[in-house]
């Protein structure tokens, strides 16, 4: 008893001495706290409503190619080729960078102990510039395959792999969080940034973030996921106004977001540039606080995009903790608004806590000594890895495809030799090469038509000598058109064993894919294939075709002329390498689709749709690359997006959701479900054997058909997918998947609640999403309300206009 006393004496004593310190110095001053030494309360407590405004606004960045403002003056707009951004702040050019060419910066208060941390893009790989002036080394980053590559690869853990590769470069070069990964839903196919985006379907795309935020984060670093929500397009992208039920948010462009943060936390959320019916995302205070903080109990901080929106003071009452990349004005309309009252000091107390807490946890804010020398040579390992994974084989009638290496090729098409290993835009990686096709069917031991290669090689330097050189940053430059191989291709089919043509695509962000000449093939593109064809048809040999490509193509109309087709997406920068992997047979494709490739751009649920409408502009106002033109899109699809209307409403796609070929079979069996009857749970299993000749992974997938009772639902959703390991032939793997009430449940928007319908319920279990091995039925005898949740997305006045009025 007396020791304990004593003990606890003692520590009360500390206690006292140690508060005493905090508030009193050696000079009877008080004492200024310092994040990490003291608490967060007191460190909030101790910082001027200015130092607060300037902690929830960016540092401004610089922006590549555009001088520094003028000392003393005011700044200006930037001028990016006749479009105007709003002024850096000037802080951007006077504190030397941390790390030249990321995208933005925090502001440091040293007096509180608080640091500047660094944000860099992009979702592919790290974005930062690659060369430093007066300095011999060189900072480029592993272009990892694109989001739509790694989503078509069904392997989360592979995907986790990218991650903590991707989180070391993030870590080794000095940047505290990654801008990315990027999950918006594939709407329409014409998106500019859905190679950016893994799927079409929520669940694929926020299985897919969740995983690379737990491979990244575990480097210590963080992510940002975005953009929150409803960002599907980049017509108009930082204004359009999207008019979306809640039921389709909820179902469809949140499920993802939620999943994500619900079973990896990332660090912060990026919100989005669009409004959703009537107001800006990053101003909508039931998206960022109530149902992302709230309902999902999202414990990090939430940033803008660049630029996004148009109300400071609206976005720090809506819970968008940091505006990015920032300017003066923005803290000067928050301080003013903390006066007038239009902001409380509790809301900006509660973003200055969520930012601080993000700081605390950065590599910058622990001192981390980085070493600008990440294992560029082991992570191009995992990208080729990775990509090799994630490639669809669409096509391949009377096994042209594997390709023995040894054999000689014809290589067709620009992007043989000039391939795409990610869009671009601020999901542009500075990598250190890329590695064409030509190359990497060279090294995988191919033979070359040489002379067809040098005439493309001459063709196209040629051809980029003459593109445009002031092209910005959002456009890229034309495609170079095919070269005419017409009279050559016959002596082609004669010295070659098989041809190969490539077919690319690329877009980024600020501008959408056209259906003329981008998602259709061009007249060119179609004569090479149909030429091609013929000459090496005629001499009995195989035309396969890979598709370099960011987004879905039309290829309804050519696939018959051709005998294989390899999917390789953007696969990064080992691009060749990886194609020629898989083509040889080396890896067996074990991709599947991710996104439907419909018969043509008409069948597409959203094609009538898809930009929206523009409105005219208000008088004596000019459309900028900013703002754009006023204009709506409306969700008229409401759930039905991708395969949900493709099934639902029986349209024939192309290539269906899930669909993917390999180079061995595969049989399901043992399905079984383990009960007829839903009681909290229900578990399905499955045995997988390879029924072919050389080893191969399968991706099964499970859907699920619910009960229409009072809403409609769509014929079958995907709830659970898993990727077998490698099996040799003969071997089999046994899957087992759980299904939980909340799996089974639709959004009721009158009710605001998730609830499991009473009624039927039919498991499909399959390889495809029509190509279904099994379904098992069970029965849920009285509706289960899974979720109560807040009626939200609805038009709303912000707090401004309330003011206003
Ligand atoms: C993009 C974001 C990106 C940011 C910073 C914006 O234009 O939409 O995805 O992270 O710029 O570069």
């Amino acid at each position: 008893m007396k020791i304990s006393y004593r003990i606890a004496a003692v520590a009360a004593l500390i206690v006292l001495a140690c508060s005493f310190l905090i508030t009193v110095n050696a000079q009877g001053k008080k004492p200024v706290p310092k994040l990490g030494k003291s608490t967060l309360k007191q460190v909030i407590n101790a910082m001027t409503v200015e130092e607060k405004a300037r902690l929830v606004v960016g540092m401004g960045f610089i922006m590549p190619g555009v001088p520094p403002p003028v000392k003393g003056q005011k700044p200006q707009p930037i001028d990016i080729g006749g479009f105007k951004l709003p002024p850096s702040d000037p802080e951007a050019y006077d504190v030397p960078e941390k790390v030249p060419g990321a995208a933005g910066r925090t502001h440091a208060i040293p007096r509180l102990g608080i640091p500047s941390i660094t944000v860099s893009d992009g979702p592919a790989g790290l974005r930062i510039e690659p060369k430093r002036p007066n300095d011999p080394k060189t900072y480029y980053a592993t272009a990892f395959p694109v989001a739509t590559l790694l989503a078509s690869s069904w392997d989360t853990a592979l995907v986790r792999k990218v991650g903590v590769a991707f989180g070391n470069e993030i870590r080794e070069y000095g940047v505290d969080i990654i801008l990315g990964p990027a999950l918006n839903i594939h709407r329409n196919p014409l998106g500019g940034r859905n190679f950016e985006y893994y799927s079409e379907d929520p669940l694929v795309a926020g299985s897919m973030t969740a995983a690379i935020v737990k491979g990244i984060q575990s480097n210590g670093v963080g992510t940002s996921i975005k953009h929150f929500a409803a960002n599907n397009q980049e017509t108009n992208r930082n204004s359009i106004n999207t008019i979306v039920s809640e039921r389709a948010m909820r179902e469809i462009y949140l499920k993802g977001f939620s999943i994500a943060v619900k079973t990896a936390q990332p660090w912060t959320v990026m919100s989005s540039y669009n409004k959703i019916n009537g107001t800006y995302t990053s101003e909508r205070r039931d998206l960022q606080t109530t149902i992302l903080k709230n309902e999902w109990g999202f414990k990090g901080l939430v940033m803008t995009d660049w630029f996004g929106g148009h109300d400071a003071v609206a976005q720090m009452n809506a819970g968008n903790d940091l505006l990015m990349p920032g300017n003066p004005d923005q803290s000067a309309a928050i301080v003013a608004a903390v006066k007038d009252g239009s902001l409380s000091i509790a809301q900006l107390d509660a973003n200055v806590e969520r930012i601080l807490q993000i700081i605390l946890k950065s590599p910058t804010f622990k001192g981390y000594k980085y070493s600008d020398k990440p294992d560029l040579v082991d992570h191009a390992k995992v990208s080729r890895t990775a990509a090799a994974q994630g490639m669809i084989l669409l096509k391949n009638d009377s096994e042209a495809l594997p390709l023995a290496s040894g054999r000689r090729v014809a290589v067709f098409g620009n992007t043989s030799y000039n391939i795409i290993a990610g869009g671009t835009g601020s999901g542009d990686v500075h990598k250190a090469y890329t590695i064409s096709l030509l190359q990497g069917l060279t090294n995988a031991g191919y033979k070359v038509q040489e002379q067809l290669a040098k005439n493309y090689t001459d063709y196209i330097a040629d051809a980029k000598a003459k593109q445009p050189k002031n092209i910005s940053f959002f456009i890229a430059p034309p495609p170079i058109p095919e070269m005419n191989v017409g009279d050559i291709v016959a002596k082609e089919a004669d010295g070659a064993d098989a041809a190969i043509i490539t077919i690319g695509r690329n877009a980024g962000e600020g501008v959408d894919r056209k259906v003329e000449n981008d998602y259709s093939l061009t007249e060119a593109e179609k004569g090479l294939i149909s030429g091609v064809s013929r000459a090496f048809h005629a001499k009995g040999k195989k035309v396969v075709v890979v598709l370099n490509i960011g987004g879905v193509i039309e290829v309804a109309s050519w696939r018959d002329n051709v005998d294989g087709i390899l999917l390789a997406w953007q696969p990064g920068l080992e691009a060749g390498n990886a194609i020629a992997d898989v083509l040889s047979g080396k890896v067996d494709p074990s991709g599947h689709l991710a996104t439907t490739f419909a018969m043509s751009y008409g069948d597409e649920p959203t094609s009538k749709t898809f930009p929206g409408k523009e409105f005219p502009m208000p008088d004596g106002q000019k459309p900028n690359m900013l703002m754009g033109r006023p204009s709506e899109v409306t969700y008229e699809e409401g759930i039905y997006v991708g395969y949900r209307y493709f099934n639902t409403f029986k349209v024939k796609p192309a290539y269906e959701f899930g669909y993917g070929l390999s180079y061995t079979t595969f049989k399901l069996s043992d399905i079984k479900a383990s009960s007829a009857d839903f009681k909290g749970s229900i578990t399905v299993k499955v045995t997988v054997k390879n029924t072919g000749k050389v080893a191969g992974k399968q991706v099964v997938q499970l859907y699920l058909s619910a009960p229409a009772q009072n809403i409609d639902k769509p014929e079958s959703e995907l709830k659970a997918f898993a990727k077998t390991g490698l099996l040799a032939p003969g071997q089999s793997q046994f899957l087992v998947f759980t299904l939980r009430a909340a799996d089974l449940a639709s959004f009721y928007t009158d009710k605001s609640e998730w609830i499991a319908d009473a009624g039927e319920y039919k498991i499909k279990v399959g390889t495809s999403s029509t190509d279904i091995a099994k379904t098992v039925s069970f029965k849920l005898a009285s509706p289960i309300v899974t979720e109560k949740v807040h009626a939200a997305l609805t038009p709303q006045v912000t707090i401004n206009e309330l003011k206003n009025k």
